[in-house]
């Protein structure tokens, strides 16, 4: 089942996203462990390297607001192809994964796919890994 905040958050967040150069819009949005919300958008650079992905800003958010827990995140984007999250966000996800966070690819008017942090990253490095 939706979560219609989620959805909206994600909407929202796309809309905003600062696309110039490759005018691809892509939004993000959280929701915690703990229940509350988070969300951001890509924002790209004329140094391309230097842009950064939806799903980064909605982690920066999350930290920022007390939180390192997803429950669910929410990623959308338009066309044709599902907009999965890039390999380096797939990892910046996993850091605040747990065995319960569902990583949900959105189109603008559904979600298209709901995947396990596993599904999304198989045989993940993780915080686990350093423990001594
Ligand atoms: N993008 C994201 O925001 N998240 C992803 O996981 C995939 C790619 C953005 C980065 C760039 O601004 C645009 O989509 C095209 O790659």
């Amino acid at each position: 089942m939706e979560n219609s905040e989620l959805f909206k958050l994600a909407k929202e967040a796309m809309d905003k996203a600062y696309v110039p150069y490759s005018h691809f819009h892509v939004g993000a949005a959280i929701l915690t462990v703990g229940g509350k919300y988070y969300s951001g958008c890509n924002v790209e650079n004329a140094a391309y390297p230097e842009g950064t992905c939806a799903e980064a800003g909605a982690i920066a958010a999350m930290v920022l607001g007390g939180d390192a827990q997803i429950q669910d995140i929410y990623v959308m984007g338009k066309g044709d192809l599902l907009v999965t999250p890039c390999g380096g966000c797939r990892q910046k996800i996993r850091e605040f994964a747990t065995e319960q966070t569902r990583i949900h690819i959105c189109s603008p008017t559904q979600i298209q796919k709901t995947l396990t942090m596993d599904e999304l990253l198989p045989l993940s490095f993780g915080p686990e890994n350093l423990a001594k």
